[in-house]
């Protein structure tokens, strides 16, 4: 993790154009569904972030060969040799547990240390093992790894504990290739499932449901590579509607699916943000504060999580009194000591949060703690007097591609330092 940090000069309203990336969150199980034929898929839009890095070492490590051709990734999935991803790889890159469906799928038997938690939670995996065993794969959990096999897949009844979207791809992934047919209740809906639908029916599956609750897979004997555009990242496209909103400036998101932001849109606009949406675009252009407002995070198509931290951020400088809840996840407040710093006024009882707007925010010394974390002390800190030092940048390096020059293209101030001083 580099030490690298941001000096952020704030109160300067952002104006003009900055386009989405392709989604981390559908970017990464789109790479390990590639494990599923013999021969090499190509992948556009594939975000060049620190977690997609990971993914490809990994998918490398099991013997993929991996390259960059223009925009697009290439994945050549020919030839697997390796079934065993250690604790190394697991700490580094959590999401390869997404690594199980495919290579049980396609080999029959994987091992993986137990990815563990990280800042906002234990993150456990009960769901993606239960709906595995359901489709007849064995699994043993011992000396902190995750062994499991099967004599053959075959097709299930499996219904969800909770909507999970790791559990979710991780079934579909290991369901095309069973035998019969899978239903999943309850299944996650989150657009990126939708795109791993997508992706795997041009490989040959027979996937459909994503987006509604019940997922039917009908499996087939084998799938071939096939080609895909990554979805755009529809919490990058939330949090630049956000630095918007917070520097009163007037932001053109370029590159977004609206309807994957209907939430984020609708809670915006009932804060009394100024949103034009058009076909792949959302203009924002606010004039005078925001109004506070209540948020509680759910699973798609509710508020999403992953802008909870960025909205807090901008809830601080509303007018009037707002609360969160966050019912995703046990310890996503990581960042409310950190916005303090910045002078926000915010109490914490357990997963609810209290936000009293203030006039404004001060520049100070925060660190990011986890992405989303990161995102949001960085919108904190382009609306805040003075200077603010964002330490641990490596955070929001995870999920947001070419940050700086997106944002300096938007009139922000701002610049990289790494640890020998010297400006990146
Ligand atoms: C995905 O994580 C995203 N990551 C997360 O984004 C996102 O916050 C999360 O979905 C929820 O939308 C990727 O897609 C790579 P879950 P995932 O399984 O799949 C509980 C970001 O910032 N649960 O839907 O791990 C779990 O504890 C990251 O980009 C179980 O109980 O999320 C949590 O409370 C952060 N048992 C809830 O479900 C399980 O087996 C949601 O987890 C699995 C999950």
């Amino acid at each position: 993790m580099t030490m690298d940090r941001y000096v952020i000069t704030g109160k300067q309203a952002l104006s003009g154009a900055i386009r989405v990336s392709g989604a981390k969150n559908a970017s990464l199980p789109l790479l390990t569904a590639t494990l599923l034929a013999e021969g090499t898929s190509v992948l556009f839009d594939v975000p060049q972030l620190a977690d997609v890095t990971h993914m490809i070492e990994v998918l490398e490590h099991l013997g993929c060969q991996a390259r960059n051709q223009n925009e697009a990734v290439l994945i050549d999935a020919g030839s697997l040799r390796e079934w065993v991803v250690d604790e190394e790889l697991m700490r580094r890159m959590r999401a390869s547990n997404l690594i199980l469906g495919p290579i049980l799928a396609r080999h029959r038997r994987v091992k993986i240390a137990m990815p563990g938690g990280c800042a906002i939670g234990s993150r456990p995996m009960d769901q993606h093992l239960k709906g595995l065993k359901d489709l007849g794969v064995q699994v043993k959990e011992k000396h902190g790894y995750i062994e499991a096999w099967t004599d053959g897949l075959q097709g299930a009844d499996i219904y969800l504990d909770v909507p999970s979207v790791g559990a979710t791809e991780n079934i579909m992934m290991a369901a095309v290739l069973a035998k019969g047919t899978t239903l999943v209740h309850n299944a996650a809906r989150e657009p990126e499932i939708v795109d791993l639908q997508n992706f795997l029916n041009k490989m040959g599956a027979k996937v459909r449901g994503a987006g509604m609750d019940v997922l039917r897979i009908d499996g087939v004997e084998s799938l071939h590579p096939a080609e895909h555009t990554v979805i755009p990242d529809r919490i990058e496209a939330g949090t630049h509607m956000i630095a918007g909103v917070m520097t009163q400036g007037d932001v053109l998101v370029e590159n977004v699916i609206p309807e994957h932001l209907e939430p984020v849109i609708a809670k915006l606009r009932q804060a009394g943000a100024n949103i034009e949406v058009y076909d792949d675009s959302i203009r924002v252009r606010q004039r005078g504060k925001i109004k506070g407002v209540d948020i509680k995070t759910l699973p798609y198509p509710g508020f999403p999580t992953d802008m909870q931290p960025q909205f807090m951020a901008m809830l601080a400088i509303a007018e009037g009194t707002s609360v969160i809840t966050e019912t995703i996840f046990e310890n996503r407040f990581q960042h409310v000591d950190e916005l303090r710093r910045l002078g926000a006024q915010i109490r914490v009882d357990g997963r609810t949060a209290v936000i009293r707007g203030v006039e404004t925010l001060e520049g100070a010394f925060v660190e990011a703690t986890d992405l989303r974390a990161g995102a949001a002390l960085f919108l904190a800190a382009l609306a805040a007097e003075e200077a603010t030092v964002l330490e641990k940048v490596a955070h929001i390096d995870r999920g947001y591609e070419n940050l700086e020059e997106k944002y300096r293209r938007l009139g922000a101030r701002l610049r990289r330092v790494v640890p020998n001083n010297k400006e990146a």
